[in-house]
């Protein structure tokens, strides 16, 4: 490992944790590493509480219903979670409004909708600063409208769209609002009631400070879902079928518990940070990244001019470089950790003509990330420019090849 590297991959997964995470996750799986719901000893039952204890805390972060917080499920990550949700809300023949925006966590599992079951798909695109306009929904629904699929926070430009315009609207025509807050949760606030959200899907191993393997849903109580799988529930083995009662319902087999430890002890730290100071000072280092960014000769950015209701998520390209040589120069000279290609999110780079060019740049800033590693990572940008105008003034440089002589073939006498 490279001790001394600056990471900016923090949009892949936030590392390092914080100490505490860390500290939490090992002290429970030595401690109460028992497999909850399935027996009735004291520690079984203790474990069980942390899961059910983290079920109400997290209802109550994404403002669910909390008289309902069997309906926070657990899943391995935000993928799982969109997988268990989307084909239990659709129908053969239902109509879903989404965006070019989405990861393939949406894309794919909705065109699989389309392709296998009959269902019928709108992507919007984005406007030229990276937004969703929420009239472009409105505009978009049919009579057989029934689900509507945000990503809240895009893992490529970084722009945060506007839930609550859109939550309304859904909420106008009786839509089914699914969030995937893949990129925002632990860092944007997100109130399901007052955004009229009916479904969030979260992974744990970003801006909650948890680790990766654990995800889930918030479901809200009025909300219909087709459970998908089946399997061990630890409760009514008698049954045939797999139970129909939340949390069960979503949830198959032994849980992630020391997922389940991270995520509270996630929960624990942001209570102490603050979402909203965390937010605000990595939003002063991007900041700072664009200016330096911005000053650089043959640096293109995307849909970062203004970083009102943005991510520190930023994307570049420099003119002349293939973002993977961008990236392996960033890593092999300057020991700087990005994210180069298309980033699972193939539309947005469809729509901003980039797929030719192989995607882009990102940096993704951190909440432990410092002054110094933007700094650095200018520099190196700036190295790379530098490089690229030397490359491009230089007269292509002929190397001779030494070939052997060719010999006369001698016959034998
Ligand atoms: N979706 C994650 C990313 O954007 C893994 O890198």
């Amino acid at each position: 490992m490279k001790h001394d590297l600056i990471y900016f991959d923090n949009a892949a997964t936030v590392w390092p944790k914080p100490e505490s995470v860390y500290r939490f996750m090992d002290h429970f799986y030595r401690t109460q590493g028992v497999n909850p719901g399935r027996s009735g000893y004291d520690l079984a039952i203790e474990a069980g509480s942390l899961l059910t204890n983290l079920r109400l805390r997290l209802t109550k972060f994404f403002g669910g219903d909390e008289d309902a917080p069997e309906r926070l499920i657990f899943s391995y990550n935000v993928t799982d979670a969109l997988n268990l949700i989307i084909p239990g809300v659709f129908n053969p023949g239902d109509h879903v409004i989404t965006t070019n925006l989405e990861h393939n966590s949406v894309i794919r599992p909705v065109n699989h909708m389309v392709r296998d079951h009959g269902c019928e798909a709108t992507y919007l695109p984005f406007d030229a600063a990276g937004f969703i306009n929420p009239d472009e929904v409105r505009r978009a629904i049919r009579s057989n409208t029934k689900v509507v699929i945000v990503n809240h926070g895009s893992n490529v430009i970084g722009t945060v769209q506007p839930l609550k315009e859109i939550g309304s609207i859904c909420r106008e025509h009786g839509l089914t609002f699914v969030v995937d807050s893949a990129q925002t949760a632990g860092i944007i606030p997100i109130r399901m009631k007052e955004m009229n959200i009916d479904v969030v899907a979260f992974t744990g191993h970003k801006a909650l400070m948890g680790s990766m393997g654990i995800g889930g849903l918030c479901i809200r109580k009025h909300v219909e879902v087709r459970q998908v799988r089946a399997g061990g529930t630890g409760v009514r083995s008698v049954e045939p079928y797999h139970l129909e009662e939340y949390p069960w319902r979503l949830e198959f087999g032994t849980p992630n518990m020391v997922g389940v430890a991270s995520l509270w002890a996630g929960q624990d730290w942001l209570e102490e940070n603050d979402m909203k100071h965390v937010h605000a000072r990595e939003m002063r280092l991007a900041s700072k990244l664009v200016e330096g960014l911005q000053a650089i000769d043959g640096v293109q950015l995307y849909c970062c001019d203004n970083l009102q209701n943005h991510l520190s998520t930023i994307l570049m390209n420099m003119a002349g470089v293939d973002p993977a040589d961008v990236g392996t120069i960033l890593d092999v000279d300057h020991n700087i950790a990005t994210r180069t290609g298309l980033h699972c999110a193939p539309l947005v780079h469809r729509q901003l003509d980039l797929v030719e060019n192989h995607g882009g740049v990102r940096f993704s800033v951190g909440a432990f990330n410092t002054d110094a590693d933007v700094d650095a990572a200018i520099h190196g940008v700036s190295e790379i420019a530098r490089w690229s105008r030397e490359r491009a003034i230089k007269p292509a440089q002929v190397v001779p090849i030494a070939i052997a002589e060719e010999q006369p073939v001698r016959l034998r006498a």
